[in-house]
């Protein structure tokens, strides 16, 4: 039988979600999630709920890791998105000057305070991470970095090269940069670090994620500022996870009241909608990359502060304030609901949670 070119190209029969995943996608994640029986894919989000093509329900405790902190579809957020959609604005302006990018901007370094002063948009936390650490970089004109043990950056090469578990490097044959790793809270391996090699910045996170929940007191954030401005260092907050009121504030590290030199945050920001992070900085970060005229776009991307993203973050800090999600997390937390603040102790027995 003669056999039509058309027929000759014809795609493989579709696959369900599931399936077609596991062809062209990650068969290796579709196995993990088949032995733990969580091998779902989801047909509808709303709120707090996951419905899957059974029609069973599930509360959704991952949240997106952290990025759903308004619920799925928040329908402030949805109608925004909507809006911008059916205005006439472009969506990517790498030349000019995009709407909304200032507001945004602006309204963060309110929230944020201290000495942050501009903000770089970015997709995802690990490129935020990665014009940090560039930061730091160019305003020092040093390349050592001091990171924490279990401390989780995002997968990006630099990202990488300030992870604190061994097993996100351990395939590659280097790492971008150095970094050396201390304990949460111990400003005193830090000094020690730093007598060892001169420090582009100390990057920490104040609660860690995936690390397990180890926090850094409010007193030894102060040491560990101080210790910084001391040696010419950087302090880089990470607050990809904890910004934009996770902790009960704006952000974790306003609790100590330090001002950190770099601010990295991203999933809160987003309500889980449009990719978007936000690298708050001071001045002198600023300064140090863009340095002239010359270096005016050393650091940018082609979507970075997109339309969408910035409809869905100034939406975001709208909805924060208007329902007051800070207060009720800061209620709970008053509850004793706050994981690790405190109480290091309850964490060591959970050391390895994030894990
Ligand atoms: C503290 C922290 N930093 C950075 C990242 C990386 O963010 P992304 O996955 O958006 O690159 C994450 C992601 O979970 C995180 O929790």
């Amino acid at each position: 039988m003669a056999v039509s070119p058309t027929t000759r190209r014809r795609a493989p029969a579709a696959a369900g979600p599931v399936e077609a995943y596991r062809r062209a996608v990650n068969p290796r994640k579709v196995e993990v999630l088949e032995s733990l029986g969580w091998l779902n894919s989801f047909r509808e989000a709303r709120g707090s709920w996951l419905t899957d093509a059974q029609g069973r329900r599930y509360l959704d405790m991952v949240a997106g890791f952290g990025a759903i902190g308004l619920g799925h579809r928040h329908p402030r957020l949805m109608r925004a998105l909507s809006e911008a959609l059916g205005e006439g604005g472009p969506f990517t302006v790498p030349v000019g000057v995009p709407a909304g990018q200032g507001e945004l901007a602006a309204r963060l370094c309110e929230l944020a305070g201290g000495g942050l002063r501009k903000v770089f948009f970015g997709n995802s936390g690990a490129e935020g991470i990665e014009l940090a650490l560039k930061l730091a970089m160019a305003a020092t004109g040093r390349s050592h970095f001091i990171t924490t043990e279990r401390g989780y950056h995002g997968l990006t090469l630099g990202a990488m090269s300030v992870m604190g578990h061994d097993m996100w490097l351990e395939q590659l044959p280097a790492r971008a940069f150095p970094a050396q790793r201390v304990p949460v809270g111990d400003v005193d391996a830090v000094a020690s670090a730093m007598q060892r090699a001169a420090i582009a910045a100390v990057v920490i996170e104040v609660v860690q994620g995936l690390g397990g929940g180890h926090a850094w007191e409010p007193s030894e954030l102060r040491m560990l500022a101080a210790l910084c401005r001391k040696r010419g260092a950087l302090l880089i907050v990470d607050e990809v996870l904890t910004g934009v009121g996770r902790t009960g504030s704006w952000f974790a590290f306003q609790e100590a009241g330090i001002e950190p030199s770099v601010v990295v945050t991203s999933k809160g920001l987003t309500g889980g909608a449009v990719p978007l992070c936000a690298v708050m900085m001071s001045d002198e970060a600023y300064e140090g990359l863009f340095s002239g005229p010359t270096r005016a776009m050393i650091h940018s991307s082609t979507f970075e502060g997109n339309l969408l993203a910035m409809t869905s973050g100034l939406t975001c800090l709208r909805v924060i304030e208007e329902e007051d999600v800070i207060g009720n997390v800061a209620s709970g937390c008053a509850a004793g609901s706050r994981p690790c603040s405190g109480s290091r102790s309850a964490c060591g027995r959970f050391a390895d949670a994030g894990s």
